[in-house]
């Protein structure tokens, strides 16, 4: 078979937990499907930081580098939390994602029924729930110039917001895309009303939309989002936004979902080339209990499969068993209603694998 390399960086807390898990599930769909991949691992965020001095080492992008794509589990933990910027895991992540250009970063929200009722909302209002925050991923305030500096009333801190009209276009065009291929409706998210970054956004929006005549288009504004998707979640079909803004958003929108636990991601650049990795951090509170949730890197992996390699067959069956375990009431803590049927990390990913089957 064509063999596909996958670099793997697991990372700090949950990570390696929740990436044991997708891997288990990719060695099934190896036997299932015929697929066959390559699995090399590199050090990568907090871990990187005690052991090579640096969250991401070049040995590390080497490895992602000749890879066909990355699974990356998390990074991020209280012991590196006040380190320096440059000793920072989250300065690695940031890296990786610059290093390998990868400005798109798609974070579906679809409701499962049978997780209706582990969401905080009421099960009404999430009834047909199902979109995509698309989150500009290499630029914005994360990577504009940061400095201190002696103001007149003492020390400051200064973050910069930047984008230019290159950056906006390709993300808007991509998410005017995606929307294509779904509902069609684009919600544009940003905060024209007060920021010059967001008014070049929004120009550059108006501007490309009648490339796209066949896709409904809103522009909302950032904090007025973030009440609507409480409020009538099932509105949204694609949502692109700025890079801050889509943090803040799609963690908001996994509690649509029931957990945090469930939502993945792919980031994109401009070929088939990916990293996949789940929403959620390394969860220091609950890292090396068993307990977490795998689905989100499982689910992440089934992106994987649609987005870089096109094994779509493989991907249905990576969704439909997590469906079946679902279905079935199985659920870990934070997915459980009644939390003292939960289940662990290993049991999840061991219940996906055996539900994984050939249509
Ligand atoms: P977090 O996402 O790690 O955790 C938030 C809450 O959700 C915690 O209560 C955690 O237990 C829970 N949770 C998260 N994932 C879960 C899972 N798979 N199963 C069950 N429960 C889960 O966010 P945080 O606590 O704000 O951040 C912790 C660390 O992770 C920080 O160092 C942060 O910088 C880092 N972080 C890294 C990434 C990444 O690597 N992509 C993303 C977010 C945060
Ligand atoms: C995420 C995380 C990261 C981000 C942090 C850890 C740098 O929250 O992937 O959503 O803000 O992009
Ligand atoms: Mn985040």
């Amino acid at each position: 078979a064509d063999v596909k390399k996958i670099a793997v960086i697991a990372g700090d807390g949950i990570g390696p937990e929740v990436v044991a898990e997708a891997i288990k599930v990719m060695k099934k769909t190896e036997e299932l499907f015929g697929l066959s991949f390559e699995f090399e691992h590199g050090l990568f965020g907090g871990i990187a930081i005690d052991e090579e001095g640096t969250p991401l080492p070049q040995a590390t992008l080497d490895i992602c580098q000749r890879a066909d794509a990355v699974l990356l589990g998390a990074v991020g933990g209280p012991k590196w939390d006040n380190n320096s910027k440059e000793l920072r895991p989250e300065t690695g992540l940031l890296g990786i994602r610059k290093a390998l250009g990868l400005f798109s970063n798609i974070r579906p929200a679809n409701v499962f029924d049978c997780l209706k009722e582990a969401s905080t909302l009421k099960p009404e209002v999430l009834e047909g729930t199902d979109l995509i925050v698309v989150r500009e991923l290499t630029g914005g305030i994360y990577f504009g110039e940061k400095f201190r500096r002696e103001g007149a009333n003492g020390e400051e801190a200064v973050d910069t917001c930047v984008y230019n009209v290159a950056e906006v276009e390709r993300i808007v065009r991509q998410a005017f895309e995606i929307a294509q291929k779904r509902s069609k409706r684009l919600a544009s998210v940003d905060k024209a009303n007060v920021l010059e970054t967001s008014r070049l956004w929004r120009e550059v929006v108006n501007r490309i939309a009648p490339e796209y005549p066949d896709v409904e288009l809103e522009h909302v504004l950032v904090d007025n989002c973030a009440m609507q998707l409480l409020r009538r979640p099932s509105s949204f079909d694609v949502i692109v936004t700025e890079n801050m803004f889509g943090d803040i958003l799609s963690d908001e929108a996994a509690m649509l979902t029931g957990s945090i636990g469930m939502l993945s991601s792919a980031s994109l650049g401009e070929g088939s080339f990916g990293l996949y990795e789940p929403v959620h951090g390394s969860a220091p509170d609950i890292a090396g209990q068993g307990i977490s949730n795998p689905i989100a890197t499982i689910l992440s992996v089934a992106l994987m499969y649609r987005l870089t390699f096109g094994y779509d067959e493989a991907a249905q069956a990576i969704e439909d068993a997590v469906k079946e375990v679902l279905d079935a009431g199985h659920r870990t803590g934070d997915i459980a209603v009644d939390k003292s049927k939960a289940i662990g990390t290993v049991a999840m990913g061991d219940l996906i694998v055996s539900a994984l089957k050939k249509a």
